[in-house]
């Protein structure tokens, strides 16, 4: 006969159908380590209220701890009669301990604990996502530091616009990758939030101490109501969200390299071990894991939007709709662990093709702004700069030149302010070094941008 928690008021044994539905064991039981040292901080309280005495604490946490050796081991497995990791679990401890291992449960409800066991996978799994956020960075800029001097075509409207280095575009996604960083740190105070002592929804009668099994799991307080502790999972929503955030951070970063490495582009070259080929076209290779960033943030989105729309319209407190949170704040996880090192490695090992995006960044008469800029510099209103430079990439464009190939004539003819010492200003190194005031291209704030960047993630 299967174990349940909850057998007592029931005649009849659940149908199959129900048991199917019900069961959440298959996706739960990554909980386990999280669960159990829930269950310990439990026993210790419930020690300290008098409810166990010494002998029965020391035999119950050293149960527990056996628990926790036979799950890593395997040798203690969820069975399909197991409903949820805490069914499983208290199974475990029974096999150990009998009649004893059904003390633990006084004061305690599964809604308090799974809402306690999520923000304890969460907060763990956060800091992972951030360290492997933060090797992505670090190899972003890396390769910004090699090219912060290598001029590449700027675009707006993926057109031409203006030179910048290279290494001013990879430091832009750092900055957000940052950002997210941020995000998660700033989450982690509102998470760190713990719903143990609100038992099924009311609190418990047993003078417990939710704020010594807070401080016990590395909480920073007890929650304050115990309505609000089993209802809310913000704290899996908000997640949800930077996650997402993240995966359109990496879906951006994804196209640009797909731009990047193709026969159009030729920035960059894949290494082998982060590209893949074709089956049928021998010459193919493909940048997957760029395509995959951008395609896994449709699902990371879809986990954000799954997890609110389950949550809106439920009344307080918990209701069984919340066991869907689940699967969506799982798969977040193992989404991210799973793109986040291959990005890093991708950005690590690929080679940029300096010459041909140096040789490409003036193309589209991209210093065009350049020269406007300078005949302002010269007293000239920017509105008839503008007009004028827009006068001569029309007629460069007619006799199929480029702007520094304007004869002294040819210049001076469409305004006296462009004398032939224009040219000056007609040269991508000078165009992005001009750039100087803080934010711009210039390499030298590119480099600025590395130092600030580089002291940020280390205080991480
Ligand atoms: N497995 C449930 C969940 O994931 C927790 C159990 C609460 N079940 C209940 N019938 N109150 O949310």
């Amino acid at each position: 006969k299967p174990m349940r928690l909850w057998g007592g008021r029931f005649e009849g044994g659940p149908s199959d159908a129900l048991t199917r539905l019900s069961v959440s064991v298959h996706f739960d039981w990554r909980l386990v380590p999280y669960d159990l040292a829930a269950s310990r901080a439990h026993a210790r309280v419930l020690h300290r209220a008098g409810l166990l005495s010494d002998d029965e604490l020391e035999r119950m946490i050293g149960a527990l701890h056996d628990l926790e050796r036979a799950c890593k081991e395997g040798e203690f497995r969820p069975t399909v009669a197991d409903e949820d990791v805490h069914t499983a679990l208290e199974r475990g401890l029974l096999e150990r301990l009998g009649s004893l291992g059904g003390k633990l449960r006084a004061g305690r409800s599964r809604n308090d604990q799974i809402a306690t066991d999520l923000r304890l996978y969460l907060r763990d799994h956060a800091r992972t996502v951030v360290s492997r956020l933060v090797e992505l960075e670090t190899a972003l800029m890396a390769q910004a530091e090699q090219h912060a001097e290598t001029a590449a075509p700027g675009m707006t409207h993926l057109q031409h616009a203006q030179p910048v280095s290279f290494g001013h575009q990879l430091l832009a996604h750092v900055h957000a990758f940052t950002r997210d960083i941020d995000r998660i740190t700033d989450w982690d105070k509102r998470a760190a939030i713990s719903p143990l002592g609100a038992g099924a929804l009311a609190g418990s009668s047993l003078p417990l101490d939710p704020q010594a099994v807070a401080e016990e799991l590395g909480f920073s307080a007890a929650a304050p109501n115990s309505m609000d502790a089993v209802a809310d999972r913000d704290f899996a929503a908000e997640f949800l969200f930077d996650a997402a955030m993240i995966g359109v951070h990496l879906s951006r970063l994804g196209e640009e390299i797909v731009l990047w490495a193709s026969q159009e582009f030729r920035w960059i070259e894949m290494d082998d071990a982060y590209s893949t080929g074709s089956s049928i076209m021998p010459q193919k290779k493909n940048p997957d894991v760029a395509e995959l960033a951008r395609g896994k943030s449709g699902r990371l989105i879809g986990n954000l939007m799954s997890l609110l729309t389950t949550l809106k319209g439920l009344p307080l407190t918990y209701n069984r709709d919340l066991q869907e949170d689940k699967e969506p704040v799982f798969d977040a996880v193992d989404t991210l662990l799973l793109v986040l090192p291959a990005m890093a490695g991708l950005v690590a090992t690929m080679r940029v093709n300096t010459a041909r995006m140096e040789s490409s960044a003036p193309d589209g008469f991209a210093l065009a702004t350049d020269l406007a800029e300078l005949l302002v510099r010269r007293g000239v209103a920017f509105r008839e700069a503008h007009e004028a430079v827009g006068h001569l990439v029309v007629w460069c464009q007619v006799n199929d030149k480029d702007l520094g190939e304007l004869t002294d004539d040819e210049l001076a003819k469409v305004s006296p302010h462009l004398t032939p010492d224009v040219r000056d200003v007609l040269n991508v190194p000078g165009a992005l070094a001009a750039r100087k005031a803080h934010g711009g291209t210039a390499p030298d704030r590119v480099r600025d941008q590395l130092v600030a960047l580089r002291e940020a993630v280390d205080a991480q």
